[in-house]
């Protein structure tokens, strides 16, 4: 049986995966706004990545005999100044969710769960892809800063994200083992 603190901060982390849907459905709608439909593409699919996260959680409570619990999900921000405070934005995010994941990991640690600290390290290593997207796509805003020509061309680079087929498996629960 998982011990109430390990669950506690499992609910905890799936309110934070909601909060990050919740976070990038709003950019999402302010680049609509925008009619830069690339960088809503982009903010559509990351939609998608956190509440497949969520469900990661769900399912690893659920397997574990433990209750999952769904707490309230703050308002996010609704616009922002530019496409570069956005990214600044979803950078900052994903270390924040990179410091929930690893203090999640020092608690099972800590109450000497090995099962949910192995079921972490997919989430490790997770954050550390998560970052680095939000950080290359950062770092070219950096550079063309608001310059409209620069602005087009990485709009129509993150036109080319496509969903992961894993997290098609996991919604339509065609994926294997299920
Ligand atoms: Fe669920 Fe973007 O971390």
């Amino acid at each position: 049986m998982i011990k109430d603190k390990v669950l506690k901060a499992l609910n905890n982390q799936i309110n934070e995966e909601l909060y990050s849907a919740y976070l990038y459905a709003s950019m999402r709608a302010y680049f609509e706004k925008l009619n830069l439909k690339g960088f809503a593409n982009w903010l559509r699919i990351q939609v998608q990545e956190e509440l497949f996260h969520v469900r990661k959680f769900e399912n690893y409570i659920f397997e574990r005999g433990g209750e999952v619990e769904l707490y309230e999900i703050k308002k996010p921000p609704k616009s922002w100044k530019s496409p570069l405070d956005a990214f600044e934005g979803v950078y900052k995010h994903e270390c924040h969710i990179t410091e929930c994941i690893n203090k999640l990991a020092e608690i099972a640690e800590k109450e000497g769960d090995r099962s949910t600290r192995m079921f972490l390290d997919w989430f490790i290593n997770e954050q550390m892809e998560e970052e680095a997207n939000a950080d290359g796509i950062l770092q070219k805003l950096q550079m063309v800063k608001d310059a409209p020509g620069g602005i087009y061309w990485i709009d129509k680079e993150l036109e080319q994200r496509t969903i992961n087929p894993m997290i098609i498996a996991d919604i339509t629960g065609t994926a294997t083992g299920q």
